[in-house]
């Protein structure tokens, strides 16, 4: 039902969607403004519901997740802790497998529950990583995750994340946090990643 919402998503082409230059830019826009919001209203009703009366952190995984958390997170009617944590895997488009704490200094998560917030779910190595860092190093009460887009790839690890926002194709995607090379962070909506075209 996700993926027909996506193929019916917009086709209008923002004025950042060329932003990368020599970078390249958005071949088509896969999920755009509206779709998402109405799709956090939905989680975020869910995590209100599934967390009454108990004491949330939610940690952010940077800086990917951070639209989706800044999003997300205005719309939870709730008491939560806010924390984050900063690691990366990615080269260019593909993961390398090695996940690198970028901040030593872990969340304070003893007694609480705890959930974690990443913008794609890919071949896991990230979340795998992180879920065991913190439950050896830290005592949280539970430990849940949330991503906002899960890719359609075998993962390298067993995870398939607590909720998910949307289930989408093997593509490269950017925006909405998600970048390429640091570029595309800032747009608005998500769109698959289209490569420069190379002159002779
Ligand atoms: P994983 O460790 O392979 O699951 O990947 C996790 C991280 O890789 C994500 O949090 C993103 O930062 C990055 N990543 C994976 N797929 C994409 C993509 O399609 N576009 C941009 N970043 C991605
Ligand atoms: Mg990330």
């Amino acid at each position: 039902m996700e993926m027909e919402r996506i193929a019916e998503s917009g086709k209008t082409r923002h004025p950042l969607s060329s932003a990368g230059g020599r970078c390249g830019g958005v071949g088509r826009i896969l999920l755009d403004e509206s779709i998402i919001h109405t799709r956090l209203d939905g989680l975020a009703g869910q995590i209100c519901s599934d967390y009454a009366g108990l004491d949330l952190t939610v940690v952010t995984i940077l800086k990917g997740g951070l639209m989706f958390a800044a999003d997300l997170l205005r719309r939870l009617d709730m008491p939560v802790h806010l924390d984050f944590l900063s690691v990366s895997s990615y080269q260019g488009t593909s993961s390398t497998g090695d996940v690198l704490f970028h901040h030593t200094r872990l969340p304070h998560v003893n007694g609480r529950h705890v959930l974690l917030l990443d913008d794609i779910l890919d071949s896991g190595c990230s979340l795998h990583a992180i879920l065991h860092t913190l439950r050896q190093k830290t005592h949280p009460l539970s430990i849940k995750t949330c991503v906002l887009l899960r890719k359609d790839v075998p993962r390298r690890h067993q995870i398939t994340a607590d909720y998910v926002g949307f289930d989408i194709p093997n593509e490269f995607v950017v925006g909405y946090g998600l970048d390429y090379k640091e570029h595309f962070r800032n747009l608005p909506y998500i769109g698959v990643y289209k490569e420069p075209v190379r002159r002779p």
